[in-house]
C-alpha cells in the first residue's frame, strides 16, 4: 500500500470589484483588442480597499472546508502560497487559522511566486506522505493589484487579486498511476533570472516596490519549461500526455497556454482555462482554475489532472494527480 495525498474539497473566492479591459483606456495607451489578443484577459477581480490577502485567502478557504464536509478543527496544518503577504509577519497561514479559529496544529507561507501554489502542494504532500501533518488545507491567494505601477501598461493590464484553496488528506493506494491524489511533483528554479521578472523592493530595500517584467523574455522561457515539467512529472508517475484528463495551467497568458497544450500534444478542450476572467492571479491562479474547473463540471472524480506553473525567480513546476 502508499499513501497518497488525495483532494476531498475545493474552493475558492474573488473579491467583488471587476474591471473589464476598456477601463484601462482612460489612463493608458492600451486598448482592449491589444490586452485581449495579446494575452487572452477579458476582466480581472480587484480586491476592495482595505481588503487584504489573509481575507480572500480566508473565504476561500471556507468555501473549501464546506465543500469538503468538514469543521476548521478537522484540519491540522495550512500551508498558503503568497508573494503578496499582509504583513511582513506573522504569515498569512497563521491569520488564516486565527480568523478559523483553528487552535491547533500548524501554518506557514510559501513563497515561489507565480509557481507558488504547485511548491505548496508538494510540500503538503511530502508532509502527508511523511506523517507529519493529516488534513491540510492549501491556498493560493494573492492581492497583485498592490504591487501594480499604474502607470506600466506592460503589466498593470495582465494581473488580478483572488484566492483558491483545496483540502489533501491521506488515503491508501496501490501504488500505481490509477490511485486517487498527487501521483507526482516536480519543481525547479534558476535564479540567474531574477531580472526578468521581480519586485524593486521589499523589506530590507526599505519600500514595498512594484512588480517590473520583461514580458517577452519570460514568454520565451515559459512555454518550454512548462511542458518539459509537465512531461518530467508524468514520467515520474509512470504516466504519459495521452492520459491527460485536463491540464490546469498557470492562468497567465492564453498564448502560453496553448503553447504549452500544443507541446504536449493535447488540444484546448482539455485545458481548463480562466485567464479570460481571472487575469494573472500568480499562485491563486491554478486552485481558482481548479475550483472554477470542478463548478463548471470539467474536472470530475477519478479524472488525470496535470498542474504546471512558472513565475519570478526563476521558479516553476508541476504537480500530476488523480482527482
Ligand atoms: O505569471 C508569471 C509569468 N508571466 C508571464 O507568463 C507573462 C509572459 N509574457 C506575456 O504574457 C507577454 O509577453 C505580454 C502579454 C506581457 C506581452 O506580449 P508580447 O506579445 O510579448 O508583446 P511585447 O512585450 O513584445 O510588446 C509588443 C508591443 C510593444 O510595442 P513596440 O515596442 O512593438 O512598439 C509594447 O510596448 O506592444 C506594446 N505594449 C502594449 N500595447 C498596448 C505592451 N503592453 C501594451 C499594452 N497595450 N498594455
Amino acid at each position: 500500500m502508499t499513501t497518497r495525498a488525495v483532494v476531498t474539497g475545493v474552493g475558492h473566492y474573488l473579491p467583488d470589484r471587476v474591471v473589464e479591459n476598456a477601463e484601462f483606456e482612460a489612463t493608458l495607451d492600451t486598448s482592449d483588442a491589444w490586452i485581449r489578443s495579446r494575452s487572452g484577459i477579458e476582466r480581472r477581480h480587484f480586491a476592495a480597499e482595505g481588503q487584504t490577502t489573509s481575507d480572500l485567502a480566508t473565504r476561500a478557504a471556507r468555501a473549501a472546508l464546506t465543500d469538503a464536509g468538514l469543521e476548521p478543527d478537522d484540519i491540522d496544518a495550512i500551508i498558503v502560497a503568497t508573494s503578496t503577504a499582509d504583513l511582513t509577519f506573522p504569515s498569512v497561514a497563521t491569520m488564516v487559522q486565527a480568523e478559523l479559529r483553528m487552535m491547533h496544529g500548524f501554518a506557514f507561507d510559501v513563497q515561489a511566486v507565480c509557481a507558488g501554489f504547485i511548491y505548496a502542494l508538494s510540500t503538503a504532500n511530502s508532509m502527508i506522505i511523511s506523517g507529519q501533518a493529516k488534513r491540510i488545507l492549501v491556498i493560493g491567494a494573492e492581492t497583485f493589484s498592490r504591487i501594480m505601477d499604474w502607470t506600466d501598461r506592460g503589466t498593470c493590464v495582465l494581473f488580478g487579486d483572488g484566492a483558491g484553496a483545496l483540502i489533501l488528506e491521506p488515503q491508501e493506494g496501490e501504488g500505481t498511476g490509477a490511485d486517487r491524489g498527487i501521483l507526482a511533483t516536480d519543481l525547479n528554479s534558476d535564479g540567474r533570472y531574477r531580472d526578468i521578472l521581480y519586485v524593486d523592493g521589499g523589506v530590507s530595500t526599505q519600500n514595498t516596490g512594484f512588480l517590473r517584467m520583461q514580458g517577452k523574455e519570460v514568454f520565451r522561457h515559459a512555454v518550454e519549461k512548462l511542458a518539459s515539467t509537465a512531461t518530467t512529472a508524468l514520467a515520474k508517475a509512470g504516466l504519459n500526455s495521452d492520459q491527460i484528463d485536463w491540464v490546469v495551467p498557470h492562468q497567465a497568458n492564453i498564448r502560453i497556454i496553448a503553447g504549452t497544450a500544443k507541446k504536449l500534444g493535447l488540444s484546448m478542450d482539455r485545458v481548463v482555462v480562466t485567464v479570460q476572467d481571472h487575469g494573472n492571479t500568480s499562485a491563486a491562479s491554478i486552485p481558482l482554475a481548479l475550483s472554477v474547473g470542478k463548478a463548471r463540471g470539467q474536472i470530475k472524480p477519478g479524472d488525470l489532472v496535470v498542474t504546471e506553473a512558472i513565475g519570478g525567480g526563476l521558479a516553476w513546476g508541476a504537480v500530476v494527480l488523480r482527482w
